[in-house]
């Protein structure tokens, strides 16, 4: 087993409440996560409580478990991690209450020698949040627990303001761990690193020297099993008011006072208090052909599979920029990029023909992609006579640095995060309600969806949003792939 750095996992052993265990974020991210940090040593013990509607017994949690790490855990399953991993496995029917609930975790915490610590992750709907809570309460697990709450929190700005309170009934904000898994995206991370390691970009960071932004997260996966929660959730709530918001604190925050999460968590706030409402009329809202048609999907659905909005964050930097946010389900592509557009010369002294800015203004972009990927692409001469410009660009990619080795998922990583109480990559509750209120517009006149191909890139109002711009995607000239520079 290979050494953990020491002060990566938590001091203590962990029981871990998951409630939604047999749900589709368990079983795909959860579970496959909490078998690596077990095995591969990162926690010094962990026992896993499922609980969940279903009416299985502890042997049909196992099967269920097994499946999910076959489909989903990309690395190797040893017989003896998984029989280690089995045996540290319990479950609890939602049914059997609170009582039994009780019983089981004191079980699991009889099997360590010493002190201990709970992990409730609650994978549940918002609908379901409040209830599971309640439960804990009433089952005396608030006690050495921290609680991971799922996304979206809430589902308005009332209903995110009231799950806070019934929350802070029970248990204490900093036992409170709001989760978005974006941020636990090593690129996202890397954001930070590139933003405030360096004395290069900083200086060229706002509205002075940026035209505007684009946040592109188009997915070529549709709804799985999961129509259900996405009926009542749709592109808006599922990943704008969450990752694409939280990503885009990170591109437009100031410096934190320190890389810890009362600095972090001020300046991303700041960001989501400066941000003007989003306008209806700034929103496209998109649903894929034959949508209506899948199972637990409503014949006659609003439900929107996809989005692309304008916002702006008035504040020095960014008074003005426009931010293009866009994200979707069975798109032509599965993408994560943020691509910064920089503001033209003031003055072009090429000859006509030269071909300056016709291949769009320069840009960063990076990838959010597992491994990062970024690129600054400008305008140079091509080679020959005369003065013919070309866009050319200086690409990086995490994968050629050979430090890659054996990442931590997302998810992973911050599990580990919230065992160890540290708070520097999750969201407050005052930045949550924040984005609930500037949605509010939005969500109470929402424009009506507009129907888009499945494989494609959105309805076509999409182009007048961001005119006189043009979206990035899809790329017209791809990544150079890893190892190949140069050639
Ligand atoms: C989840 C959303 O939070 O993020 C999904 O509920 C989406 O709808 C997923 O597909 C995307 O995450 P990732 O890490 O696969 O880009």
């Amino acid at each position: 087993m290979a050494k953990i750095p020491p002060g990566v996992g938590p001091r203590f052993p962990q029981v871990v409440v998951l409630f939604g265990a047999t749900g589709d974020l368990a079983r795909r991210k959860l579970l496959p996560g909490l078998y690596h940090l077990s095995t591969a040593g990162f926690i010094p013990g962990c026992r896993i409580i499922g609980v969940s509607l279903d009416d299985i017994d502890l042997e049909g949690f196992r099967k269920a478990a097994r499946s999910a790490l076959d489909e989903f855990f990309n690395r190797k399953i040893t017989d003896a991690d998984w029989d280690a991993f089995a045996r540290s496995l319990d479950y609890v029917p939602l049914a059997a209450g609170t009582e039994a609930l009780k019983a089981a975790v004191a079980k699991a915490e009889q099997t360590f020698s010493g002190e201990s610590r709970r992990l409730h992750y609650l994978s549940v709907p918002p609908s379901a949040a409040l209830s599971a809570v309640r439960m804990l309460g009433e089952a005396g697990l608030v006690e050495r627990s921290r609680i991971i709450m799922e996304k979206p929190f809430g589902t308005d700005l009332a209903s995110a303001v009231s799950l806070n309170k019934a929350l802070h009934l029970v248990f204490s904000e900093d036992q409170i761990f709001r989760i978005d898994h974006f941020l636990g995206k090593e690129p996202a991370q890397n954001i930070l690193a590139f933003r405030f390691a360096n004395g290069l970009f900083e200086p060229i960071w706002n509205r002075n020297f940026i035209d505007h932004v684009q946040i592109d997260v188009p997915e070529t996966l549709g709804l799985g099993r999961r129509s259900g929660f996405y009926e009542q959730t749709g592109a808006y709530r599922d990943m704008v008011v969450t990752h694409l918001f939280q990503i885009l604190a990170f591109m437009a925050m100031e410096p934190p006072t320190a890389l810890e999460p009362a600095p972090i968590s001020e300046e991303k706030n700041k960001v989501f208090r400066s941000m003007l409402p989003i306008q209806p009329a700034d929103v496209v809202r998109g649903q894929y052909t034959g949508y209506r048609a899948e199972d637990g999907v409503d014949p006659e659905s609003e439900t929107e599979t996809f989005i692309a909005l304008k916002c702006f964050i008035d504040n020095w930097r960014w008074a003005g920029v426009p931010f293009f946010l866009r994200t979707g389900k069975r798109m032509a592509e599965g993408q994560r990029i943020i691509s910064i557009a920089f503001r033209e010369p003031p003055k072009s002294m090429f000859p006509a023909g030269s071909g300056v800015g016709a291949q769009g203004p320069d840009h960063l972009t990076f990838d959010l992609a597992d491994a990062s990927k970024m690129s600054l692409s400008f305008y140079g001469k091509r080679p020959g006579p005369g003065m013919r410009l070309d866009k050319l660009s200086l690409q990086f990619a995490m994968h050629d640095t050979g430090l890659l080795g054996e990442v931590l998922e997302a998810y992973e990583r911050l599990i580990l995060d919230a065992m160890r109480g540290d708070h520097t990559l999750f969201n407050t509750a005052e930045g949550i309600e924040r984005l609930w209120q500037v949605s509010t517009q939005l969500l109470e006149s929402p424009p009506p969806v507009r129907l888009y191909e499945a494989g494609g890139w959105g309805p076509k109002s999409i182009h007048q949003l961001i005119a006189p711009h043009a979206w990035r995607l899809p790329f017209e000239r791809a990544w150079r792939s890893p190892n190949k520079l140069g050639s």
